[in-house]
């Protein structure tokens, strides 16, 4: 069966499949919603590493294990295809994105693409994100309690439109940050049709919004180029992947949004540790004497093996994405079990990240497991998958870590970080883990 000829509703008939469906019409999505951990390891427990279940009004097959994601997304990966799984989360808002696309399409413009994720583009950004990483954190209040959370988040965005839209005077940053939240706001809406007051037809407004400011953009950069993601992709060649000025319009609009809850949910989780594993603060904060000068560059990452430790382990435990879904584009095998095609799979990234038989003390936070020593990750090069793997692994995930890493630089270097003792700190799980309600902290000058 081709992609485009699946049904847009997977295949229902999983019942051969050990697992259940949970309760009529809602299935688990109450359990999910809760603590989709706990709900995921019930399952496993219950089922072992090949389980049907139901949720969210779907049924899926959940996948656990290295081995599992290994064969969905490097040995099988033919018998598997991203666009009808996703599609039902972010299709038309996110139209054209290259999680939308599959196979042949995606090839070709996956490498287009990575034209703006070279060494020397990354470096270039590198400048601009210690400049506006320091300046924002610079603006926070000190020595008083605040939320951080909606503080990172406009910081994040604000960043991302600069560095993927490049240097314009005359951008209205603000306006581009309020589109981009009408359409994440979107996502998250079952009502999925443009009627007046909706949050959908808000998100469709918003990406006119965007769509319009990249239009009048394009010309000016493909003239004058300027060190950024737009730029690269303007000015590609025919033999790097040149791209119509529409594609270039959805694949920029998609790369705020796999760029922005992400790494979002990543400062959030490094910031909570931080503060829970207040030595931590005193490690990372000594090994930054390594560095020369107040701006953290490419090349000091590799002075720096605790940083990394530190950033590896936050994202063990605290994957901002919980899993990977796909849709089997034909019949496949695995496990002992037929999986018919068309059937919606999940393979579970946090689950994974916690499995006994694969790391050591899982709910422990440990960095130094990234050791050289110990390098529990090297175990099987499947058992630590933040960023995904295979054919869709994710294109951003150096300047996640270039992000992370001069957050922590810019910050320890200034401030201590307590959390605020009168709001603990929640998380919730899906649809990407964030912080339930804020995160409240104080920053101390040092
Ligand atoms: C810590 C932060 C991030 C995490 C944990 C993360 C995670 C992921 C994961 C798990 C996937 C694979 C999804 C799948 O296979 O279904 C993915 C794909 C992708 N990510 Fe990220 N991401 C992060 C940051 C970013 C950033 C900063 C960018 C852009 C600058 C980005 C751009 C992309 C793109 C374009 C894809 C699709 C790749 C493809 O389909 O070929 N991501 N990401």
């Amino acid at each position: 069966m081709q992609i485009h000829e699946l049904p847009r509703r997977p295949n229902r008939n999983l019942d051969h499949i050990p697992g259940d469906y949970g309760l009529p019409v809602i299935g688990h999505t109450y359990s999910l919603l809760r603590n989709s951990h706990k709900m995921g390891k019930h399952m496993l427990d219950t089922y072992g590493p090949v389980f049907r279940s139901s949720a969210l009004f779907q049924r899926t097959v959940g996948l656990v294990g290295p081995d599992a994601a290994r064969f969905v997304l490097l040995e099988g990966e033919k018998n598997f295809a991203a666009e009808p799984a996703w599609n039902l989360i972010i299709g038309g808002l996110f139209q054209g994105g290259l999680l939308l696309k599959d196979f042949g399409e995606h090839r070709s413009h996956r490498r287009a693409l990575q034209q703006a994720f070279k060494r020397p583009v990354l470096e270039a950004y590198c400048n601009s994100l210690n400049y506006y990483l320091d300046e924002g954190i610079n603006s926070w209040p000190v020595d008083t309690h605040f939320d951080l959370f909606p503080r990172l988040k406009g910081l994040l965005l604000e960043n991302a439109i600069q560095s993927f839209f490049g240097e314009d005077p005359d951008c209205d940053t603000q306006a581009l940050s309020r589109a981009f939240i009408d359409m994440l706001d979107a996502t998250l809406t079952l009502v999925r049709k443009p009627l007046p007051g909706t949050k959908w037809r808000r998100g469709m407004a918003g990406r006119e919004v965007i769509k319009s400011y990249l239009k009048s953009q394009i010309q000016l950069r493909k003239a004058n180029p300027g060190n950024d993601f737009l730029s690269s992709l303007c000015t590609a060649s025919d033999e790097e992947g040149r791209l119509t000025d529409d594609e270039i319009i959805d694949h920029m609009i998609f790369l705020i949004f796999a760029a922005h809850d992400t790494t979002t949910s990543t400062l959030s989780s490094a910031t909570r540790i931080l503060c829970q594993h207040s030595h931590w603060q005193t490690r990372l904060r000594q090994s930054f004497a390594a560095v020369q000068g107040e701006y953290l560059s490419m090349d000091d990452f590799a002075a720096l093996p605790e940083l990394d430790w530190f950033f590896r382990e936050v994202l063990r435990m605290h994957p901002p994405v919980p899993g990977i879904t796909r849709r089997t584009v034909r019949e496949v095998e695995y496990g002992g079990y037929t999986l018919p095609a068309n059937a919606s799979v999940f393979v579970s990234i946090r689950l994974m990240h916690y499995l006994p038989e694969h790391w050591t003390n899982p709910e422990t936070f440990d960095p130094e497991r990234f050791s050289p020593e110990r390098a529990e990750h090297k175990r099987n090069s499947f058992q630590w998958l933040p960023f995904g793997g295979g054919a869709h692994k994710c294109l951003g995930l150096h300047f996640a870590e270039m992000q992370t890493k001069i957050f922590l630089f810019q910050l320890l270097r200034k401030f201590s970080v307590a959390l605020d003792p009168k709001h603990a700190p929640q998380i919730r799980a899906v649809p990407l883990e964030m912080p339930k309600n804020g995160l409240h902290i104080a920053l101390k000058p040092l």
